[in-house]
Parts: structure tokens; C-alpha cells; sequence
């Protein structure tokens, strides 16, 4: 073993999130400027410890909640590589909040599954990378689509199916996509173990709701090809109004989307699991410092500023 390293970028789900579980598309994108790195040192006394952003701690510890399933990733990882007790220490380094929205599990895992590869010296094709990712999100998430993972490693924008396809796609030339953070915990496990259990109750009222944000999805797909930024920020406010009856939205959420609206966004709407977390709003770029300023007087926590790639 030698010194690994491994990177992995915040993710933002365009329009897509919770459906996306049940076989519907989704268009998220990797944001390069927010990003998490992952060092594995090999040490000679045998301790196997981490320390990151996140949570630190003896590996064979593993009793922090978050801890347990990138604890879990890397004992497998090292079985793989007939390593069991290698001593090693692990910095998770991050600029991705936690519970926030970003996939912070995802890039954790993402990083620390490269950074092992690395550290082994060998080579690791995207869909075995993958398939390691998918141990430590099933073990925090219960159900996960794949889209938080396949995004944190991804160079570009990506159109999403569960287990179907996965390819980029073009973002709009113009425009600018703004991220604030409510500052309030959301656990994706919560929330989609939510989504499942009304589906299963009440399938009459929420099946319609996923149905209709594949719907939307496939039409911001059009909307992208066409470049049409106004059809494609009323598609995501469509998506919301769908993600607010499945009951996934919130108080704060909602404050910060009416508040991007009202100041002359496209659209807006929460991104990831919600409940918390962030929301996004797409607008023009001369407007976006206004939009900016009123999501700071509204108590955003933090506001980034996206620009789209469109190479
Ligand atoms: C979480 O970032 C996205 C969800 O759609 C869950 C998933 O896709 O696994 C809510």
C-alpha cells in the first residue's frame, strides 16, 4: 500500500429527486467548485482510523450512525485487497455540508472507494466504482436510486435512470443556478422511507405525483435541448409543487423558493431528499445578485452561485 488519494464533487439534482427511486429519470449535476478529497496513509502499528469533515474515529468503532457505513465500505474495500489489518489513517477533507442536500455520503464514499484504489495501485472502471459506493449509501439510505453517487463522480451534467442509463447532458447557455442552504438537518433515509410508506398506503394520491415528476423531467430534458430557460424554470416549479404534496418540502424550504421567486427567478425548488437541506433556483445571471441578496435577509445560511458548463 502506498499513500491514496480520491475526489469527489458536491451533487445538485436539477429535477428528478424521490421519483427517481421508482424507475422515473432525473438531471443532476456534479458542482466542481464545492468538493471533498480523500488521503489514505498507510501506517506501520497496525491502527486503522479516520478523521474527517464528517465524523473521526477508530474504524472498528464504527458507532456514530454516519460513521457506520463508510466503516463498513472500507473493511470491505481492504478485504478486497487482501488487507485486512493494514494500518492505515484516512483524512476525508470537505466542503460539502453534511445532511444538506449535496450528497455528502455519496462524495464520502466516492473519495474513500478512489483514494483505496489509488492506494493499491489499481486501475477502477465507473461502474465497479459504483457498486462500492452503492454498499455504504444502502447501509445510510436504505433504498438509494444510485444518483447521488453517479453525480459526485461524474465530469458533467448527467441524465439519470435507475439501473437504465446514465449519460451527460447540455445545461442552458445562459443562466445561473443559485443554491442556499436552510441550515436544517435533512436525513434522506427519513425522508424517502417517508415517500415509500405513503406510496404504499395511499397509491391513489401520491403514485400520480411520481408519475408526473418523471413527467416533468422528460420535458426539462426538451426544454434543455431547446435552451428554453423559461420552460425550464416552470418545470421546476412544477416539480416542487409535487415534492410539496408528497411532504418532502418544508417551512424554511418554502420561505427561501417564494423568496427567489418573488424576486424574479425562473423557478425554484428544494434538492435532494429536502426536509431541510437546500433549495435551488434558476435565474437570469443580471438578476441573480438580487435574488442573492434577498436569500441572505431571509436567513439562508449560505448562497452559492452556479454557473452552468456548457462545453
Ligand atoms: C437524495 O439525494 C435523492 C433521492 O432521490 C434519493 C435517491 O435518489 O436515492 C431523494
Amino acid at each position: 500500500m502506498k499513500i491514496g488519494t480520491g475526489k469527489s464533487y458536491a451533487k445538485i439534482i436539477l429535477i428528478g429527486e424521490h421519483a427517481v427511486v421508482y424507475g422515473e429519470p432525473a438531471i443532476a449535476l456534479p458542482v466542481k467548485s464545492i468538493r471533498l478529497s480523500a488521503k489514505v496513509e498507510p501506517i506501520p502499528d497496525g491502527r486503522q482510523e479516520v478523521t474527517s469533515a464528517f465524523f473521526t474515529g477508530d474504524l472498528n468503532a464504527g458507532q456514530l450512525t454516519n460513521f457506520a457505513g463508510i466503516a463498513m465500505l472500507i473493511r470491505r474495500l481492504l478485504v478486497f485487497f487482501n488487507a485486512a489489518d493494514q494500518g492505515f489513517h484516512l483524512t476525508i477533507t470537505s466542503a460539502l455540508p453534511s445532511e444538506r442536500g449535496m450528497g455528502s455520503s455519496a462524495a464520502t464514499a466516492v473519495a474513500v472507494v478512489r483514494a483505496f484504489y489509488d492506494a493499491f495501485q489499481t486501475s477502477l472502471s465507473h461502474s465497479v466504482l459504483l457498486n462500492w459506493a452503492g454498499i455504504s449509501e444502502k447501509a445510510l439510505h436504505g433504498n438509494p436510486s444510485g444518483l447521488d453517487a453517479a453525480t459526485a463522480s461524474a465530469e458533467k451534467p448527467q441524465w439519470f435512470v435507475r439501473g437504465k442509463s446514465l449519460r451527460s447532458i447540455m445545461m442552458p447557455r445562459n443562466g445561473v443556478l443559485l443554491i442556499a442552504d436552510t441550515g436544517i438537518a435533512g436525513q434522506t433515509k427519513i425522508a424517502v422511507d417517508q415517500v415509500a410508506q405513503k406510496l404504499k398506503k395511499d397509491p391513489k394520491t401520491y403514485q400520480p405525483l411520481i408519475t408526473d415528476i418523471g413527467d416533468a423531467v422528460r420535458q426539462a430534458a426538451l426544454a434543455l435541448a431547446q435552451d428554453d430557460i423559461i420552460t425550464l424554470g416552470q418545470l421546476l416549479n412544477r416539480d416542487q409543487a409535487d415534492l410539496a404534496a408528497l411532504g418532502v418540502s418544508s417551512p424554511e424550504l418554502d420561505r427561501l423558493i417564494n423568496v427567489a421567486l418573488d424576486n424574479g427567478a425562473y423557478g425554484a425548488k428544494l434538492t435532494g431528499s429536502g426536509m431541510g437541506g437546500c433549495m435551488i433556483a434558476l435565474a437570469a445571471a443580471d438578476q441573480a445578485p438580487a435574488i442573492i441578496q434577498a436569500l441572505k435577509v431571509a436567513n439562508a445560511v449560505k448562497v452559492w452561485e452556479y454557473h452552468f458548463e456548457t462545453k
